[in-house]
């Protein structure tokens, strides 16, 4: 469920990437080779659904389509008009039969099935939004999989550069800030916690897993 807070952090966001859209794809090529770890780290098999969470201009389906293969399934989902309908453009140019894409917000996205993977590839609002995160693991099986990559404050010396990394994280998003441990939300959520800090300090890939029994989640990760 969508509260005030959430409200007024997605009409910022998608005010915010109104002016992006047309431009995004060309900002990504730096982060492709996270991407595909990002989508490495899932281990989808054939058959695998798999959510890819706040898809944006969809970028990350054909990598997705692929790793689940015909029998398998591609659901994604983004609350940005302008942003979804280039992801609508690509999946109706490629003529996927088993993507399927929905213009939602991740607080009240639905979908009838429960999936095996999440996908968080620079997803920072909805990581910050307990209704978010609420809600998408609701949506996964127990034991999915998880992965997220994105961008954090610098750690130690180079952390002098992090009023630049705030400024980066400002021009899209609608709740900027809260970049020393973005994943502290959903890390305790999740089992067989790994993180690996990537462009030097930076960026950040994570990945963890539902628990398969209910409760079972780690009280411990606080991790860094
Ligand atoms: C940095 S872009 C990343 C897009 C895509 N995941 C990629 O890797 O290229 C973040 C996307 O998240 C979407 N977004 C942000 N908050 C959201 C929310 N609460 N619900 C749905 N989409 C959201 C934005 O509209 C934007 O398209």
């Amino acid at each position: 469920m969508t509260d005030q807070r959430d409200v007024r952090i997605r009409d910022r966001s998608i005010a915010k990437y109104q002016k992006h859209a047309a431009g995004y794809d060309q900002t990504c090529g730096p982060t492709w080779p996270i991407r595909m770890r990002a989508i490495d780290a899932l281990c989808l098999q054939a058959g695998d659904h798999v959510l890819d969470v706040g898809c944006g201009t969809g970028l990350s389906l054909p990598l997705l389509v692929q790793a689940v293969g015909p029998s398998g399934k591609v659901s994604g989902f983004d609350q940005s008009p302008d942003m979804l309908a280039q992801a609508q453009a690509r999946c109706a140019q490629a003529a996927w039969p088993n993507v399927q894409l929905a213009l939602s917000s991740a607080q009240d996205f639905a979908l009838p099935g429960r999936v095996d993977a999440l996908l968080f590839h620079y997803a920072h609002d909805i990581l910050r939004s307990p209704s978010a995160i609420d809600r998408l693991l609701s949506l996964a099986k127990p034991g999915a999989r998880v992965a997220i990559a994105g961008i954090k404050y610098f750690p130690g010396l180079l952390s002098l550069l992090n009023p630049w990394v705030y400024l980066k994280n400002q021009g899209y998003n609608g709740a900027p800030g809260e970049l020393r441990a973005p994943w502290d939300r959903i890390a305790p959520r999740l089992t067989d916690w790994r993180l690996t800090p990537t462009q030097w300090g930076m960026g950040y890939l994570a990945s963890g897993r539902l628990p398969s029994v209910a409760g079972q989640a780690s009280t411990a990760a606080t991790p860094r």
